[in-house]
């Protein structure tokens, strides 16, 4: 007898339209972004409705929880354990519950795409050891989400990257390739997230003059230090902190002082690099004394320098002209939205929803597409996703 599941998964393939409901849950740790989308089309073909998106906010025990070993160079293993499998089992609960508030029977979810969490990024660049390559490790199993949902979830989309050379990331490239190029004009899709990345879509040129890196900090030290100094805020409201503090320029400088951000693009970062003890030891190396608020205005003008440096970079084309899309949750903080305008005088700046996508639903729109060329009857005649990304589990 056939597996129904297979013949299931030929059917997805074929089918005009399929729904496939996106997951994704960033670095920042703030919540699970789900987004619901109606794909047709594969490669250079592909389009995308979003029919509904939301953010779950993570409840705080969870937050310190994930905390304990995200980025973590020694974690307790047992914690890894039972997170990768009650965290799998809370997002199934999500994804049922929040069908319901959409009306949405699952049955007509052909399937779920889910990213995960990003336990530990660690690209050969950051961790140097000789005999070991690229590395990076996603938690939350599919086999949890499809046996809570009863819906055939893709899942672990990086690892496969990894093992074809790269770092894993970002891989939104694709997504932003197929969905966002305009022949003749300079696209910059920029996504603000705990980290920052963005992707230069040229106005001429193939998918192989694309250009995608992570470009250094996002919201991650300006959420870690408000969380320090302004309970029980969580993350800079609107940019309102940084705007009442003066940008200490000593610490900046040594903020922006690490390889990292001298390195050739593209590359990838994370956490375990940026992190509050990465601030420290900037401050004991200028010896400065910082207000907790000119901290705060300090590492947003981090964030800024550091995406202005790579978008300058970037620019072999010289464009005099660049439309800059901006997605993820630092696109709220105006702050450092202003900061970044001011300086690249040569950006015109628009939300990524002109382009008819929330901002905030943005990643989780994009793995979903992941999840969709994973069903693409034959690799797009461009490359433009040279492998197929993602692991079927299935539901029984
Ligand atoms: N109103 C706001 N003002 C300033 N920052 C905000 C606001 N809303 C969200 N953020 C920032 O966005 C972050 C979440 O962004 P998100 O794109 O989800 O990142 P990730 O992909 O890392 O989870 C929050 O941690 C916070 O720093
Ligand atoms: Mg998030």
């Amino acid at each position: 007898m056939i597996n129904t599941y297979l013949e299931q998964l030929v059917a997805i393939a074929q089918k005009e339209r399929r729904i496939i409901l996106g997951l994704m849950s960033g670095t920042s740790l703030d919540g699970l972004d789900l987004a619901l989308c109606a794909f047709t089309g594969y490669g250079n073909s592909t389009k995308v409705e979003v029919l509904h998106h939301t953010t779950i906010p993570y409840p705080t025990s969870v937050i310190e929880q994930l905390k304990t070993v995200c980025s973590q160079p020694t974690v307790s293993l047992a914690q890894v354990c039972l997170l990768n499998a009650g965290l799998g089992q809370l997002h199934g609960q999500w994804v049922n519950q929040q069908l319901s508030k959409w009306g949405i029977s699952p049955d007509t979810v052909d399937c779920i795409a889910s990213h995960g969490q990003t336990i530990y990024h660690a690209p050969k660049r950051l961790h140097q050891q000789e005999e070991f390559g690229n590395a990076t490790l996603q938690m939350v199993d599919g086999d949890h989400i499809a046996v809570e949902t009863g819906i055939i979830t893709i899942a672990d989309f990086r690892q496969k990257h990894v093992a074809m050379g790269g770092e894993g990331a970002p891989l939104a490239q694709y997504g932003d390739w197929l969905l966002f190029r305009k022949k003749g004009e300079h696209r910059i899709l920029l996504n603000i997230g705990g980290i920052a990345n963005f992707t230069w879509l040229p106005a001429v040129g193939g998918v192989g003059d694309m250009l995608s890196t992570d470009t250094g900090p996002g919201n991650t030290l300006i959420d870690a230090y408000v969380q320090k100094h302004f309970p029980p805020l969580r993350y800079d409201e609107n940019g309102s902190i940084a705007a009442s503090g003066t940008v200490n320029e000593k610490l900046l400088a040594e903020l922006l002082n690490d390889r990292f951000f001298q390195a050739a693009l593209p590359k990838t970062t994370g956490q375990e690099l940026l992190n509050p003890q990465y601030v420290e030891n900037a401050i004991v190396a200028t010896q400065v004394m910082v207000t907790p608020k000119d901290l705060i205005a300090t590492l947003t003008a981090f964030t800024t320098h550091s995406i202005v440096r790579a978008i300058r970079q970037a620019n072999r084309y010289q464009a005099k002209e660049i439309v800059v899309f901006t997605s993820g949750g630092g696109v709220h903080n105006n702050t450092l939205l202003q900061h970044i305008q001011s300086l690249l005088p040569e950006a015109r700046f628009q939300s990524l929803n002109t382009l008819g996508i929330h901002p905030d639903a943005k990643e989780a729109v994009l793995f979903a597409l992941l999840a969709n060329e994973l069903f693409a009857p034959k690799t797009s005649e461009e490359a433009v996703l040279p492998v197929r990304l993602g692991k079927i589990c299935l539901p029984a």
